[in-house]
């Protein structure tokens, strides 16, 4: 049986609330107790609504932010509690595409420059390597040689998503995280970036973990899925049986959102009731029950645990 490359166990990462004074006057448990399996070479998605917690998921397993509990495992080896050297070349295996990639290119320098940088600080290549490598990664994400010399915005959304990616790959990462890789581009140039993805994954044997709330993004790229709600994940399974079968309400409201995707497997409404709580005061026991329309009081009572059905898992006292 091969081994997950990256595990996560019971993951919490709350970020104080602060009042007068600047006293703790609470916290919003933007991850509280998340758990899953990355297996080598898959496309895992993690969907929900904005606000939900998947970049801050992210964000921890990438070490950008420190998480309050659990654990993050990567070849077998706990990262979560690494001292800063080791941590960071780990970090070099593991790397997270941001959401705006034209904001994370410095904007007074060349591609060129933004490429060699990563090399240069975490490689030992010498220039000539350098060079090589960059071409080759260049041609790999579609561009051509002459986009070196370019600033940032003498180029158009979509390159600058093929830059960004290119800036990742110049590191040799065997997991990316990718954080809503498609918001803000066109239908069109959204499918030529998926099928590069594609592409890219085969070419340097990477695992990806896909971040979006975007249902037919998810659908086209991942075999399995996670849907997250404030901090948790409510559902998880293979992508056919959680878009075919979704047994968590939640899960079935949002395909229900989606009439293109969901419509014809839902037939009656099944529309998300009101606004999701406030995250930094969360209701007790089951947090979707505020919004759900099969809630009781075992609902406002008790946390659902997550447990098996199928092939999936679901958190929820009374799934579909
Ligand atoms: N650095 C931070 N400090 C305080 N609150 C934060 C911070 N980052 C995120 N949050 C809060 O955590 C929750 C989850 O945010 P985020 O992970 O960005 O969600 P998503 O990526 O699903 O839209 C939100 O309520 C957000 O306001
Ligand atoms: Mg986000």
């Amino acid at each position: 049986m091969t081994s997950p490359i990256l595990s996560v166990l019971d993951l919490k990462v709350h970020f104080a609330v602060r009042g007068p004074f600047n006293r703790r006057i609470g916290a919003i448990k933007a991850v509280d107790g998340v758990s899953f399996d990355l297996m080598p070479g898959e496309v895992f998605g993690l969907v929900g609504e904005s606000g939900c917690g998947k970049s801050t998921l992210g964000k921890t397993i990438m070490g950008i932010n420190q998480p309050n509990g659990g654990e993050i495992w990567f070849e077998g080896r706990q990262i979560d509690r690494l001292p800063p050297a080791a941590r960071r070349a780990v970090r070099k295996s593991l790397q997270y595409a941001y959401q705006d990639p034209g904001a994370s290119l410095d904007p007074r320098w060349k591609i060129g420059r933004s490429l060699q940088e990563p090399l240069v600080i975490h490689s030992d290549l010498d220039a000539a390597a350098r060079e090589q490598r960059i071409r080759s990664i260049l041609e790999a994400v579609g561009l051509p040689d002459t986009h070196l010399d370019l600033y940032p915005h003498e180029i158009s959304g979509g390159q600058q998503r093929r830059v960004g990616l290119a800036r990742i790959l110049t590191l040799h990462p065997k997991v990316v995280i990718l954080d809503e890789p498609t918001s803000g581009l066109d239908v069109s140039v959204q499918a030529t970036v998926l099928s590069l993805f594609r592409s890219l994954r085969q070419t340097f044997e990477l695992t990806y973990m896909l971040i979006s709330h975007d249902l037919a993004v998810v659908r086209t790229m991942c075999n399995r899925v996670a849907v997250m709600y404030l901090g948790r994940i409510v559902e998880a399974g293979p992508t056919e049986e959680i878009f075919d079968r979704p047994r968590h309400p939640y899960t079935r409201s949002l395909l229900a959102a989606i009439p293109k995707i969901g419509g014809p497997r839902i037939t009656r409404d099944f529309w998300l009731q009101g606004e999701p709580p406030d995250p930094g005061n969360l209701p007790s026991g089951c947090r979707f029950r505020t919004r759900c329309p099969k809630a009781t009081d075992l609902c406002a009572r008790e946390e659902p645990a997550a447990r098996p059905l199928g092939q999936s898992s679901v958190a929820c006292h009374f799934p579909d």
